[in-house]
């Protein structure tokens, strides 16, 4: 793994990709990302122990949009999953970050040059979803296509069950439209931590080609993107 250094805060680049690269994007989504293509990884076990102290940590966390262009190893990418939305829980396959109800509605994709993957925290494998580079959908801003890897925080309604009988319509709506939103932000929030422990550098992004990215991803009407995170290492 790469060594660790002290970051200095990051110049914060807020530049947006162009109209042709955007449209260049859409046009190869047209057919070719074919997920046959893309051969399953299987990501090596996280290294769950060690990291800087926890209060050293928080003072480090902080949004970067600036990326080296350098691959994060297996390895680099195996722990920030496994940070993020692991499963340090056998017994009851529960999870590093918490999700309201235990819905753990949110599916962690990864999209890197290669093509883009689901995280199986089970497995700890990466299963194929689209073959192709397809960062720059993961984001508006010109750094996205510039980081190794960019996380995208999928949430599936159909796993978040209300009894409806308990409140009504409109109100289970709403717990679920905000609750996933939570969901997403403490699984980012961990990648986050992460980050600022082994210096690696990461943004947590709203600004997303959601329809683009939706249907490179094949999403289906019960599944919506929160939220999209790039890892990578700081530019130097
Ligand atoms: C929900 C959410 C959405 C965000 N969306 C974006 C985004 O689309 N683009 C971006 O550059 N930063 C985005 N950010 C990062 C914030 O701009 C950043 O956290 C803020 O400027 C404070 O900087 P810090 O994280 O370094 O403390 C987002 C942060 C959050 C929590």
């Amino acid at each position: 793994m790469r060594a660790c250094t002290l970051m200095e805060k990051r110049k914060k680049g807020r530049g947006r990709s162009s109209p042709a690269l955007v449209l260049l994007a859409l046009t190869l989504l047209g057919g070719t990302a074919i997920a046959q293509e893309l051969k399953q990884i299987a990501l090596p076990a996280p290294q769950t122990h060690g990291g800087k102290p926890l209060m050293e940590v928080l003072s480090l966390r902080a949004t970067d949009r600036a990326f080296a262009a350098d691959e994060l190893s297996a390895q680099t990418l195996s722990n920030p999953l496994w940070a993020a939305w692991g499963i340090n829980r056998p017994k009851g396959a529960l999870r590093t970050a918490p999700s309201a109800m235990d819905w753990q509605e949110i599916d962690v994709y990864v999209v890197m040059s290669s093509g883009a993957y689901i995280y199986d925290a089970l497995t700890i494998t990466l299963k194929p979803v689209a073959a192709g580079d397809y960062r720059a959908l993961t984001g508006v801003q010109d750094f996205v296509k510039d980081a190794p890897v960019s996380l995208v925080y999928v949430a599936d309604a159909a796993r978040m069950k209300v009894n409806i009988s308990d409140t009504t319509m409109k109100a289970a709506m709403a717990l679920k439209e905000s609750c996933k939103w939570a969901d997403s932000a403490v699984i980012s929030e961990n990648a986050y931590l992460y980050a600022a422990s082994e210096g690696l550098a990461t943004g947590v992004r709203a600004l997303i080609h959601r329809p683009a990215l939706s249907r490179l991803l094949k999403l289906n009407p019960e599944q919506s993107i929160t939220l999209a995170q790039c890892v990578g290492f700081p530019k130097k």
